[in-house]
């Protein structure tokens, strides 16, 4: 019988290093890897574009329906595409990083993203490569799914479930160091306020600082890159072990 596609799904808090540790996990593995938050960053992008009042709330959902959002799920070169254009850069500037939680918070915009999550998780999953025959990477190969509420709402069934978690101190020193170039007091200092509001922002429609049932938690405040990539490999080892 042919194989299924293996289904890792990973869920943390900014700063744990979620995608470039879920991204490089992929690879290894030789499976397509999903970036669930490039999914709202790309809506809100699109809303903004659109001229849609991110307040108007069914004006946002209305847009997000229609939006021609296309996810690229190599890992060795994930892409996101609205309508044509490459966004990859667009949604992570400071602007979309602080208007995302108000598209994130809408339940019908979070109804339709998990709607076109679960159908790339499945054309994954499953042996038969059909259905996604129209992509680039398609089909069957099994793939790891990254975001926030993956393990308990998107993919609760998936066959490897990870919590990322890392503390306060080591998240805030890590996103410092990305948008900031550094890691000192004062530009810790600086990235603290966003990264807390958004953390307090999403949680409002995901509880994922904590670990649901069934769900493994890796923290890597202690771990470098490379021990983390290895921490969540060796997880997904475990649980795929014969009994
Ligand atoms: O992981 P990120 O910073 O790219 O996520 C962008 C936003 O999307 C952030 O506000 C959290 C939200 N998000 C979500 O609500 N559910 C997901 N599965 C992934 C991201």
């Amino acid at each position: 019988a042919a194989a299924r596609g293996l289904v890792v799904a990973i869920d943390g808090p900014s700063g744990s290093g979620k995608s470039s540790v879920s991204r490089a996990v992929a690879r290894r593995l030789g499976t397509a890897y999903l970036d669930t938050g490039a999914m709202y960053r790309a809506a809100t992008w699109w809303c903004l574009e659109e001229r849609v009042d991110l307040a108007d709330q069914a004006a946002v959902a209305a847009a997000v329906d229609v939006m021609p959002l296309v996810m690229g799920i190599d890992p060795a070169a994930p892409s996101v595409h609205v309508d044509g254009t490459d966004v990859g850069e667009a949604i992570r500037t400071t602007e979309i990083s602080t208007a995302v939680s108000a598209v994130a918070t809408n339940l019908a915009v979070r109804a339709e993203l998990r709607r076109l999550q679960r159908a790339l998780i499945a054309a994954e999953s499953s042996a038969s490569s059909a259905d996604a025959a129209d992509t680039s990477f398609s089909g069957g190969r099994g793939i790891v799914a990254e975001g926030r509420d993956i393990t308990t709402v998107v993919a609760p069934d998936a066959d490897v479930r990870i919590l990322l978690t890392a503390s306060e101190e080591a998240r805030l020193a890590r996103r410092s160091l990305e948008v900031h170039g550094a890691a000192d007091a004062a530009a810790v200092e600086a990235t603290r306020d966003q990264v807390l509001r958004r953390d307090r922002d999403d949680s409002t429609v995901s509880q994922f600082h904590v670990a649901a049932d069934g769900v493994v938690t890796v923290d890597s405040s202690d771990l470098d890159f490379e021990q983390t990539i290895q921490a969540v490999l060796d997880v997904v080892e475990q649980v795929m072990a014969p009994a």
